[in-house]
């Protein structure tokens, strides 16, 4: 097996784009491809904004972030991703998305050792699996699940699928390593277990602002203060997404068959009217600016 020098990206999101430069500062060149050339504009100056940080901070020597930083190449077309024996997929928390997108990287790289990783944060990785082919196309899907932002979080959840060979899960596991970071296993039910306990915290915190318990600021400060969490839950909620909090806990409530794990009818509200979160500049708080 040809030594590992090249990864595909796919999606240039903050998750993408904290992939690539985990990968471009471990040595290994990223290819980040995203069908809008606009999103990898802002994943480039992204890069090289924090490279440059890194720089000003005495964390990484100017010719390690230069070299880094050309390590990293970015394209619209798909075809480009060729060169790399690794594919990591960072796209939308979409089944039908995803599965499209495992068909045509499936078809992209014929040869069965490149590995088709996902980053899907509660989608099973044994269906995904099922839209790369035959068996032995399957056994190469994996889930190799990020947290954000990716520069400064250890964790790599690692999940084979039912098809997953166990080799492809051993090789994830040391790329994860090769990242600088820390790779924990998981076995593919809804949610594996960052979301499956996350989540239902996030949410439930939503149903004590909801039912008046306490308002948005003392529900955080007292996470915060009491749990000792970095963020408080709403406000970490703001920093994933509210859609993506929405769509977990629905993805969690099919794939557990329970109507517990719905969404909060306060959080689906505040995604029915564009409050999404830091993204789109309000959520539960406001972002100025953003
Ligand atoms: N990209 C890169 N680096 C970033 C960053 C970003 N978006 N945001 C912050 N950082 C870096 C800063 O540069 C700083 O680095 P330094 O220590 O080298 O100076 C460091 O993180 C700390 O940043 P700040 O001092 O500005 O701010 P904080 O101390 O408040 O930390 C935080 C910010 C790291 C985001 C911290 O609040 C935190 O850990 N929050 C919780 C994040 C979390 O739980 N993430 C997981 C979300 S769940 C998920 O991703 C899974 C998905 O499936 C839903």
């Amino acid at each position: 097996m040809p030594e590992l020098s090249t990864i595909a990206i796919i999606g240039a999101g903050q998750m993408g784009g904290g992939i690539a430069q985990a990968a471009a500062t471990s040595a290994l060149r990223a290819i980040v491809h995203d069908p809008f050339p606009g999103a990898l504009d802002k994943c480039k100056a992204l890069h090289a904004k924090l490279l440059a940080r890194a720089v000003e901070k005495g964390k990484m020597s100017q010719p390690d972030a230069d070299a880094a930083r050309a390590r990293i190449s970015y394209t619209p077309n798909l075809d480009d991703l060729r060169p790399a024996q690794w594919v990591i997929e960072a796209v939308v928390e979409d089944a039908k998305v995803k599965k499209d997108l495992f068909a045509r990287l499936a078809a992209l790289f014929p040869d069965p050792a490149v590995v088709l990783a996902t980053n899907t944060s509660s989608i099973s990785i044994t269906e995904i699996a099922t839209a790369a082919g035959p068996a032995p196309s399957q056994a190469r899907v994996v889930g190799m699940h990020f947290f954000n932002p990716v520069p400064v979080m250890q964790l790599v959840e690692v999940i084979p699928g039912l098809a997953t060979s166990p080799e492809v899960t051993e090789r994830t596991v040391a790329l994860a390593a090769r990242l600088g970071k820390t790779p924990l296993k998981a076995n593919d039910r809804a949610g594996f277990v960052s979301n499956r306990v996350l989540m239902p915290m996030i949410n439930e915190a939503f149903y004590a602002w909801m039912e008046g318990v306490a308002d948005p600021d003392a529900i955080d400060g007292i996470m915060k203060l009491g749990c000792n969490f970095p963020m408080g839950p709403l406000r970490l909620a703001d920093f994933i997404g509210l859609d993506t909090c929405a769509h977990i806990m629905n993805v969690l409530a099919d794939g557990l068959n329970s109507e517990r794990y719905r969404p909060c009818p306060l959080l689906k509200q505040l995604v029915t009217a564009g409050r999404l979160g830091d993204k789109s500049g309000r959520g539960v708080f406001e972002y100025p600016g953003r």
